[in-house]
């Protein structure tokens, strides 16, 4: 089985979304919350483009001696890599990533340059990046929608150049899964040949929803690292949420032939971390993360759960650092799942027919708020031996 690396990137693509601004001291404490979380290499910011976040990938840099590696963004031109080389030097393990297109829009349109000029420019970029310390990122960016030979040109250059690490990145999110995975079958199998120590990686963005089944088909078709954000934040509609892949692969890995370091029992504390300091809400169905993904409502489901949480429970909330499943019981619950739920606060001796005088409250209380958490039943019951005497 192959362990994937897992590159978070919370702290620079996630931290360009609009209003999730950090200050330093957030930007550490992500930062370290991250370490806890175990991934390999953290993305700690895009150093040129303000003095604050260079300061900020400075001062990670300098605090993790030990744990991830530590890189920052760069784009393919020298005063870019100099802020990266310069902000993330003192980290025991630093990286640079540069970017640069590969696609005729990027190429012809936002650079007005030709294919054979921006194949320079990165292959002299990584030529430079290089001089300053061994270990260098080229990101393809906007990948999926590039010419495939330029693309392998590119790749196969820049490799050649010495990049260690090759990103191929799904910008827009225009990839669908089967033909993602092909892309990156094929790109696996020539870059064998031409180095086999050199790291392929992918970097897959939400616009329709497919960033985590585009990730996790690139794993199963080779890649070797994968560059996700917590709760999937980042441009547009997000990145691949590093919790949705991580348990993606704990749960099948025989499926994807593959495992992360991740320790997942972080994942709770840092999906509440993240959302808390950059205000950003986790939607409430959010797969791992969300409010109910672990909230069991319907009464079949309930019934089912109570015999064997096997039954409707694929991932362990405790595995993914949630105290304990939630059942939010409603007038369909049934008997069942009620006395479940409340046997705790019943006293022993609770004969049949006032189990019953309890059952009907339930069922008004039901009716009238619609959905019953764990302190209402406290207040059922209670209310009930008040009233009792
Ligand atoms: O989406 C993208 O292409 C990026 C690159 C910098 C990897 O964020
Ligand atoms: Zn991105």
């Amino acid at each position: 089985m192959r362990k994937i690396l897992v590159l978070d990137t919370t702290l620079r693509d996630g931290e360009q979304v609009p209003g999730a601004k950090l200050n330093l001291h957030e930007k550490l404490t992500i930062a370290h919350q991250l370490r806890r979380l175990n991934v390999d290499i953290l993305e700690a910011g895009f150093p040129s483009s303000s003095k604050g976040d260079f300061e900020a990938v400075k001062r990670i840099a300098g605090e993790f001696q030990d744990g991830p590696v530590i890189t920052a963004l760069a784009r393919a031109v020298q005063s870019d890599i100099d802020a990266v080389y310069e902000s993330i030097r003192q980290a025991q393990r630093p990286l640079i990533h540069i970017v640069l297109g590969t696609s005729n829009v990027h190429v012809e349109k936002k650079f007005n340059k030709s294919k054979e000029a921006i194949l320079e420019m990165g292959v002299n970029a990584v030529r430079y990046a290089k001089s300053l310390l061994p270990d260098v990122q080229y990101s393809t960016e906007d990948a999926s929608r590039s010419d495939f030979e330029y693309l392998w040109q590119t790749i196969e250059a820049v490799v050649k150049a010495g990049a260690t690490m090759v990103n191929i990145p799904d910008t827009v999110g225009y990839a669908v899964p089967e033909e993602f995975g092909e892309l990156i079958s094929k790109i696996n199998y020539r870059l064998k040949n031409v180095n086999d120590k050199v790291i392929l990686s992918v970097h897959c963005h939400n616009d329709t929803g497919l960033a985590t089944a585009n990730t996790l088909i690139a794993v199963k078709y080779g890649a070797d690292k994968i560059e996700c954000t917590i709760n999937g934040i980042g441009e547009r509609a997000g990145n691949a949420a590093l919790e949705e892949v991580a348990v993606g692969m704990k749960l099948r890995p025989e499926y994807y032939n593959a495992y992360t370091g991740i320790t997942t029992k972080e994942i709770k504390a840092t999906s509440k971390l993240v959302s808390n300091l950059m205000g950003l809400d986790v939607q409430v169905n959010k797969a791992v993360t969300g409010e109910n993904a672990f909230a069991h409502s319907a009464g079949i489901h309930q019934d089912g759960l109570l015999k064997s949480r096997e039954s409707y429970e694929i991932i362990r909330p405790e595995d993914v650092g949630v105290e304990e499943m939630e059942l939010v019981l409603t007038a369909r619950s049934g008997r069942h799942a009620f006395k479940a739920a409340a046997v705790q606060f019943i006293q022993e001796n609770l004969a049949d027919d006032e189990f019953e005088v309890l059952f009907a409250m339930f069922l008004e209380l039901a009716d009238a708020k619609k959905e019953i958490y764990i302190h209402d039943i406290y207040c059922l019951v209670n209310d009930y031996y008040t009233k009792k005497g």
